[in-house]
């Protein structure tokens, strides 16, 4: 199992060293873990393919420190993009950009296209800083499970790899993964909702187009079930949950609220009622359900009445998504 060690300038210093030879280290940000290797390094960003076990066509998102390491990496950084990058940089927002022609085509699974976005987490910066270069870094869970929001998450996911540095900077603030925009095209696309809302970008650019969670061609890592669970999951409502409920002595987890009725064998994770702290929250929640190696986890829908429980609901449906 590896080992989480604390931001301490010795821990950094080697997660530096680490990088600056090809290596991979995990690192924490303000929306979940990274698995990080530099961008220009193919050695690192094929140990990432690997380590994750991630489809070799689903691109990797470049970490950078400011607008003027973004423009080092993308052909054009236009007039939207540095709206958007002095409202929201540093932060969860990343655009996808066309590709500058001497950025490896390797951290891009071969698209004309790179996504960027520089992090807030103080971490994530300190590395930026002293390495001086990007590090592509996909969120650091093995493919197709769930993001990790806490250094003992991705410990646990990476098991194997006892050698895999993974700097603790607690738990994630936000706990969802950033809002990918593409900027290619003459309107702008979200690709993957996260905190900062289409209305929120939109108040700075314009219009903006959203696809739906299947709509996938554009962004394959958005694939319909991604951040997913082992055990089955089901959304269900208060008012659907007693018939929702396994019987016999098949046993279900139910991620609900404190008003939420669930008797034994059952067992109910109470969430919170506010939108920031179940984002927050959620990912950490649906481990340990996954944990109790029970036959179903049902989740309670929660209120869609704010952008951010619309985001939650798009990463509700990707957990819950049947295997197709
Ligand atoms: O919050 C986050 O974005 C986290 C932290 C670590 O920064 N990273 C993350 O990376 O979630 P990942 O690899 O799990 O998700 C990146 C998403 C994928 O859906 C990928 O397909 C999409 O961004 N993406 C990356 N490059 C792209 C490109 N050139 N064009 C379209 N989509 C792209
Ligand atoms: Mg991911």
């Amino acid at each position: 199992m590896p080992r989480a060690l604390p931001p301490t300038e010795e821990n950094l210093a080697e997660a530096v060293r680490r990088l600056k030879e090809g290596g991979v280290v995990a690192f924490p940000t303000e929306t979940v873990y990274g698995l990080g290797g530099l961008t220009r390094d193919v050695r690192a960003i094929r140990a990432i393919y690997e380590l994750k076990g991630r489809p070799a066509d689903n691109p990797l998102i470049a970490h950078v420190l400011d607008e003027s390491m973004a423009r080092s990496l993308a052909d054009r950084f236009d007039d939207r993009a540095q709206r958007l990058a002095a409202a929201f940089w540093p932060g969860p927002l990343t655009l996808v950009l066309p590709r500058a022609s001497d950025v490896p085509v390797e951290s891009t699974s071969g698209r004309p296209s790179i996504a960027v976005r520089s992090p807030s987490h103080p971490v994530a910066r300190r590395l930026l800083e002293s390495i001086g270069a990007p590090i592509s870094a996909p969120s650091a869970n093995r493919s197709g499970h769930i993001s990790a929001t806490r250094a003992a998450d991705v410990a646990a996911d990476f098991a194997g790899a006892g050698d895999l540095l993974i700097i603790d900077g607690g738990d994630c603030a936000l706990g969802l993964e950033s809002t990918v925009l593409d900027l290619t095209g003459a309107v702008p696309r979200v690709l993957r909702p996260g905190t900062i809302s289409a209305a929120a970008v939109s108040a700075v650019i314009g219009p903006v187009e959203s696809s739906t969670v299947h709509q996938q061609s554009a962004s394959p890592g958005t694939a319909p079930r991604h951040y997913a669970p082992q055990t089955r999951a089901r959304l269900t409502s208060d008012a659907e949950l007693v018939t929702a409920l396994p019987s016999g002595s098949a046993r279900a987890v139910v991620l609900g609220f404190a008003r939420t009725r669930v008797s034994p064998p059952h067992e109910l994770i109470v969430m919170p009622e506010r939108d920031h702290e179940y984002a927050a929250s959620l990912y950490v929640c649906l481990r340990n359900a996954d944990r109790r190696e029970a036959n179903l986890i049902l989740i309670v829908t929660p209120p869609a009445t704010s952008p951010l429980w619309q985001t939650i609901h798009d990463r509700l449906r990707r957990a819950t998504e049947v295997q197709g």
